[in-house]
């Protein structure tokens, strides 16, 4: 599924049922931490307009998203708070580019396999988890988690080239998958 170069299977949502609301709290986190990192890229690549539409009208959702999975904290009672998160992002920056143009396009297809990761997992969650009002939450937002992956990777297209960014995608989803087999499987969304 989008370019995603290995599967979760749906036995990770078993897996973390019984740790729910630390998977809830993190994904709240996981909402934040997208909206702040489409703003900080409006920031740094404000040069491109196409960045400048594309990325402040998706951090707005995120936040709207953020906003939601609030809601269902609340709903469940179980208070925000900061929270460890895991690893996943930390590592999947590790051994990419950081700076220079190369560092712009890493930045845009990591965001891209991230928001595809989200999808992927939000599908599993839709279709596996024991609640249907959680089911139904996760369903009506994974639709927008794969039009994200399709803004990054158009993005990075675009400012780049086609060829470019298929190539470095590969690649990338090469590493991430290798990031994700070999997390510690603790109740987060990307472990
Ligand atoms: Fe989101
Ligand atoms: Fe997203």
């Amino acid at each position: 599924v989008l370019h995603l170069a290995s599967e979760t299977p749906a036995a990770w949502v078993t897996r973390i049922w019984p740790d729910f609301d630390e998977v809830l709290l993190d994904h709240a986190h996981c909402e934040m931490k997208a909206a702040s990192t489409a703003i900080g890229l409006v920031f740094r690549l404000g040069e491109h307009r196409v960045v400048v539409d594309a990325l402040s009208a998706l951090a707005q959702e995120e936040m709207d998203h953020f906003r939601q999975v609030l809601a269902v904290l609340d709903a469940r009672g179980v208070p925000f708070r900061r929270q460890r998160a895991s690893d996943y992002a930390r590592r999947l920056r590790e051994g990419t580019h950081q700076s220079g143009r190369a560092g712009v396009l890493d930045t845009l297809l990591c965001c891209a396999l991230i928001e595809a990761r989200s999808c992927e997992r939000m599908k599993l969650l839709s279709q596996h988890l024991p609640d249907a009002e959680l089911r139904s939450f996760y369903g009506e937002l994974l639709a927008s988690e794969a039009r994200h992956f399709t803004v990054y990777q158009g993005l990075a297209a675009e400012i780049f080239s086609e060829d470019a960014a298929r190539d470095r995608l590969a690649a990338l989803a090469e590493h991430e998958a290798q990031v994700l087999a070999t997390a510690e499987p603790e109740p987060r969304m990307h472990a």
